[in-house]
């Protein structure tokens, strides 16, 4: 006779191949997306080989071997004023649809948040598509979840720069100018070179145009069409005047027919031109996990959509 699946009875684990298509069995209905359930299933044992040892798909598993529920681990930092502080991403949390409500999914908040803890994390952070009010009772926090957009016609018109592809070999310099763009706000995502290819095909973008202000390459925009509203995933140009990137924008989004522009708005950019409201998913929530590290206040942090998980 099988025993009554409680949190007690079950053990966290890290999954292997045959634990991870059974989480992506269990999944698939919930985070599929509008995709057939073989690309969905492809997508993630690609994103789990790509993350490499940055990623380990956990679950927490009863004595004869079931999945009760699962959670991805990503191997992450913040950077907060400069300082790195190493911190655990947390990513799809799932409960089995006929094992919800017995407390499972705060049992592997809190395993995951004491494996954590044992292996040296001080923080953790996760984006929550749920009520943040079920991750605060482990003690997580809510950071800035705002999005803008605008008719195109809004952007500033001119003077912009002129923008030429990014290749594999700019990354390094790409990754320089955000790391500098970074530091002028006192909080966000460290980017490891994994961390930073796997985020642009993992939210599809992988459209990165250096901009070049004569012959002085000066930064790079990443932007991608959503429909026929020009995304703007991110960009980084130390120095250089916003409104000459808001119209390096424009006249993208002009080329390519979009009607609206927007994105994940990082407080430090609102601007006039731009429309806000609260996003409802993706919401950035972090937590200590050592009495001696303070993160910032919700006020001083941005989550880049690049890093959303
Ligand atoms: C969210 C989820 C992990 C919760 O797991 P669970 O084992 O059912 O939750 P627990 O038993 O630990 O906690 C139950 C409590 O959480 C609350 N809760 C459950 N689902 C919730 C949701 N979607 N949003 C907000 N609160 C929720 C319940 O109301 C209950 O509150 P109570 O204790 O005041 O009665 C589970 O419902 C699930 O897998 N959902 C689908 C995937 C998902 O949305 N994951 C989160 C992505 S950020």
């Amino acid at each position: 006779m099988h025993r009554p699946i409680t949190p007690d009875a079950l053990r966290l684990t890290v999954l292997d191949e045959s634990g991870v298509l059974e989480a992506c069995r269990q999944t698939y209905r919930f985070w599929h997306q509008g995709r057939a359930e073989e690309p969905y299933v492809q997508r993630v044992l690609s994103a789990v080989e790509r993350m490499g040892s940055e990623m380990r798909y956990m679950g927490l598993v009863s004595e004869d071997g079931a999945l009760a529920a699962s959670a991805r681990a990503l191997d992450g930092g913040i950077e907060c004023n400069g300082v790195r502080i190493r911190s655990m991403g947390i990513a799809a949390v799932y409960v089995r649809d006929d094992l919800r409500g017995r407390g499972i999914g705060a049992a592997l908040i809190e395993r995951l948040l004491a494996d954590a803890r044992a292996r040296g994390y001080q923080s953790a952070f996760l984006f929550s598509d749920i009520a943040p009010a079920y991750y605060a009772r482990h003690g997580f926090r809510e950071y800035p979840a705002l999005d803008w957009s605008a008719p195109v016609g809004s952007l500033p018109a001119s003077p912009g720069l002129a923008i030429r592809r990014a290749r594999p070999s700019d990354r390094e310099r790409l990754r320089d100018w955000h790391r500098a763009a970074a530091l002028v706000q006192p909080m966000g995502v460290t980017r490891t070179p994994v961390w930073w290819d796997f985020f642009r095909w993992w939210r599809g973008a992988p459209d990165d145009y250096i901009l070049c202000d004569g012959s002085r390459e000066v930064g790079y925009v990443n932007v991608g069409m959503d429909q026929t509203c020009l995304r703007v995933h991110e960009w980084a140009a130390p120095g250089v005047e916003p409104s000459r990137i808001w119209a390096t924008i424009r006249a993208r989004a002009a080329d390519l027919r979009a009607d609206r522009v927007g994105g994940w708005l990082r407080p430090d950019r609102r601007t006039g031109f731009m429309n806000v409201e609260a996003r409802s998913g993706a919401i950035p929530m972090a937590v200590s996990l050592q009495p001696d590290i303070a993160l910032p206040e919700p006020s001083e942090a941005f989550f880049d959509e690049l890093d959303h998980f």
